[in-house]
């Protein structure tokens, strides 16, 4: 076998781990699908929702930002698409199980969900109360739980389609100064891995979607977190959320396990795995702790 063949990846990819094929589907073309994106006001969630649109999804948008959703869906009807807006609260599992049954109502099953949905302030275990700590597995891991749980029959029934959880690299790699967030973060990675087995045979493929540092509101939105973005990581390469966008929708088509971008990070996680103790080294070496001023923003 020629090194270099999609035959060759795949197996490289399976062994190592680290991406590739394999997501439990079937490669899937967009066009002609109805698409069902969380956190789709901005971001990421918007940039995909466009992105699917654009390739021929109708695409149902969720989040709690009622205008900006009808932003969003304007421009999508500008540029030719179709999209329906769902204002919710996914935090509220009860919102989430009422907006479920008016998509299946309206739409019927989602031949794809993206659970992208997300926030989370940087803090320490030590700033963390209760309280917050709560926010922050609601929003992604227990959003993207239980509203995969409600769609989940409808979309069995159909026998096929495709599951997408947004993550961040937080879910392999840790820093410090923000645990529960990369906690969170691993929990959605655990979710997506233990949907993958649950749905083997059933014809809908499940992937993990994880990104670096992507530059749009989020960090606005989680006041504190860049400050604590390791110093290591500033030499890496930035995202923009249409890339982002561009890379999950290729991952459904493709049918991908994983999708992780910037692609240099295939290489830090592996030698994350390899050297955990060094990894660590530098992440403390250059990252916040205690009594350190943060980096300028
Ligand atoms: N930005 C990055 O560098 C980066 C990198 C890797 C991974 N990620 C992950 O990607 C996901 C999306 O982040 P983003 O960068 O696009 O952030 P963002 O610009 O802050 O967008 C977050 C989206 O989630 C929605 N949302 C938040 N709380 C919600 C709730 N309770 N109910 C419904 N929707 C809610 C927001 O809409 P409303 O406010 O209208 O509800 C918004 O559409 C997050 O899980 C994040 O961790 C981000």
């Amino acid at each position: 076998m020629a090194c270099g063949t999609g035959e060759y990846r795949a197996v490289l990819y399976f062994c190592s781990g680290t991406d590739g094929y394999l997501g439990g589907g079937e490669a899937m073309k967009v066009r002609g699908t109805t698409a069902l994106v969380t956190g789709a006001s901005r971001g990421i969630g918007a940039a995909t929702a466009k992105r699917l649109a654009a390739q021929g999804a109708h695409v149902l948008l969720l989040a709690r930002d009622r205008e900006r959703l009808s932003a969003v869906a304007a421009e999508i009807r500008a540029e030719g698409g179709t999209a329906d807006i769902y204002p919710v609260d996914l935090a509220d599992p009860k919102a989430a199980a009422a907006v479920v049954q008016s998509v299946l109502e309206r739409s019927g099953a989602p031949d794809i969900l993206v659970n992208n949905a997300g926030a989370g302030r940087w803090l320490s275990v030590m700033e963390t109360d209760a309280n917050e700590l709560a926010q922050t597995m609601a929003l992604p891991y227990f959003a993207a739980f239980n509203l995969t749980r409600e769609l989940l029959p409808a979309m069995k029934r159909r026998g096929s389609g495709h599951i997408v959880n947004v993550t961040s690299v937080a879910s392999r790699l840790t820093w410090p100064g923000a645990t529960a967030y990369t906690a969170a973060r691993c929990a959605v990675e655990a979710l997506t891995n233990g949907l993958r087995l649950e749905l083997g045979g059933s014809g809908i493929g499940v992937t993990l979607a994880m990104f670096g540092t992507v530059e749009n509101d989020y960090w606005a939105n989680n006041p504190g977190s860049r400050e604590r973005v390791p110093g290591v990581a500033v030499v890496l390469p930035v995202l923009m959320p249409e890339e982002v966008g561009a890379a999950i929708v290729s991952g459904i088509e493709h049918d991908r396990r994983l999708v992780l971008r910037p692609s240099i990070y295939h290489a830090i996680l592996i030698m994350s795995t390899l050297f955990p103790a060094l990894v660590e080294w530098m992440m403390r070496r250059t990252g916040w702790h205690e009594g350190r001023a943060v980096r300028p923003a």
